[in-house]
Formats: structure tokens, sequence, C-alpha cells
């Protein structure tokens, strides 16, 4: 698998596994306050990421443009940062509140570089780029 898929799916089960402790901590609780936090760490931090984890790994050679590397940087940052904010937000902590659309813009920015990297012609990978047709 290209390192960027394994990248992503790495960064994507961390959020699995923080959206999960939160849906315990709210059905154990009974108090589902931290519902936005939840619902989009496993939404944006797992199954997008994971999503595009999927997309690297049938893409290699894509996976392998400097355009990739700028999508999975901008968009792991900005969700690593979003989601813990979030999750302080919902529990009443309204100073995080200037890093939810900072957060937010920086993942639009990085879904439109996906969005490139999904247009762009495909390109052949660096190994079979080498073979001439009688190899
Ligand atoms: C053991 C794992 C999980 C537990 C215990 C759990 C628990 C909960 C709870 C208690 C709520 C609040 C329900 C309400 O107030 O209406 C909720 C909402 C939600 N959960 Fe989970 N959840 C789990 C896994 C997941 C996963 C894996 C996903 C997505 C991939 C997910 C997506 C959502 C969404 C989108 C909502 C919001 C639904 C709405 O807006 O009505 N949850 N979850
Ligand atoms: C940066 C991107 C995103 C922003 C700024 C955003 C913003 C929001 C906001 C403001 C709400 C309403 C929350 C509330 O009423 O308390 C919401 C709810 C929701 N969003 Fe997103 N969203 C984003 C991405 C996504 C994505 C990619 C998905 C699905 C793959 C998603 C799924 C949901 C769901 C299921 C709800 C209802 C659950 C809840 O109440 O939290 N969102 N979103």
């Amino acid at each position: 698998m290209p390192r960027i898929a394994t990248m992503f799916f790495k960064f994507a089960v961390v959020f699995l596994l923080l959206g999960i402790l939160m849906g315990l901590q709210m059905a154990i609780s009974g108090n589902h306050n931290v519902i936005g936090a939840h619902a989009h760490s496993n939404l944006l931090g797992w199954v997008t990421s994971a999503v595009f984890g999927g997309y690297y790994a049938l893409n290699p050679a894509k996976a392998e443009t400097r355009l990739a590397g700028i999508h999975f940087w901008i968009y792991t940052v900005s969700i690593a940062i979003m989601i813990p904010a979030l999750y302080l937000f919902y529990l009443g902590y309204q100073a995080v509140e200037p890093l939810l659309p900072i957060t937010s813009i920086a993942a639009l920015v990085a879904v439109l570089v996906f969005a490139v990297v999904v247009y762009a012609p495909a390109v052949p990978s660096s190994g079979r780029a080498k073979l001439s047709p009688a190899e």
C-alpha cells in the first residue's frame, strides 16, 4: 500500500477510537452533549480519512505526487486541531470557538486540493514508467 494511504489509515483509526470513546461517554452518562464532536470525529476523522486512504491505495501513482502530500498534511493538521476543539466547545469552553472556522476552512482547502488530485490526468507510477513495451 502507498505510504500516504497507510498514513491516512493510521490517522483515521485514532479518530475512530476517539469517536467511539465520545459515543460511549454519551451513552453511559446519558448526556448527549458532545454529539457534534462525536459525529465529526467519526465522519471527518475516521470515514473521510479512510476514504482518502482507500483512494490513494487504488491510485498509487497519484499517491506519489506532491499534491497528495499537501492534501494529507493540510487535512490531518486541520482535523487534529478541529476535533479536540469541537469536543471542548461542546463541553462549554467558548474560548476555542475561533479555532472552528479556521480549521473548517483549512479542511475545505484540503478537499479542494484532493479534488485537483482526483481530476488531474492519471500519471504513470515511477516503476512502471521505466518499463519498455518489450519488458
Ligand atoms: C460504540 C460506538 C458508538 C457509540 C457508543 C455511539 C453513541 C452515540 C450516541 C449516544 C449518540 C447521540 C444520539 C442522540 O442524541 O440522538 C450518537 C450520535 C451519532 N453517532 Fe454515534 N456512536 C458510536 C459510533 C459511531 C460511529 C462509528 C459513527 C460514524 C461512523 C457514528 C456516528 C454518529 C452520528 C453521525 C451521530 C449524530 C446523529 C444525529 O445527528 O442524529 N457513531 N452516537
Ligand atoms: C469542515 C467541514 C464541516 C463543517 C464545518 C460541518 C459543520 C456542521 C455543523 C455546524 C453542524 C450542525 C451541528 C449542530 O447542530 O450542533 C453539522 C452537523 C452534522 N454534520 Fe457536519 N460539517 C462538516 C463536515 C461534515 C462531513 C464531511 C460529514 C459527513 C461525512 C458531516 C456530517 C454531519 C452530520 C451527520 C451532522 C449531524 C450531527 C450533529 O448534529 O452533529 N459533516 N456539521
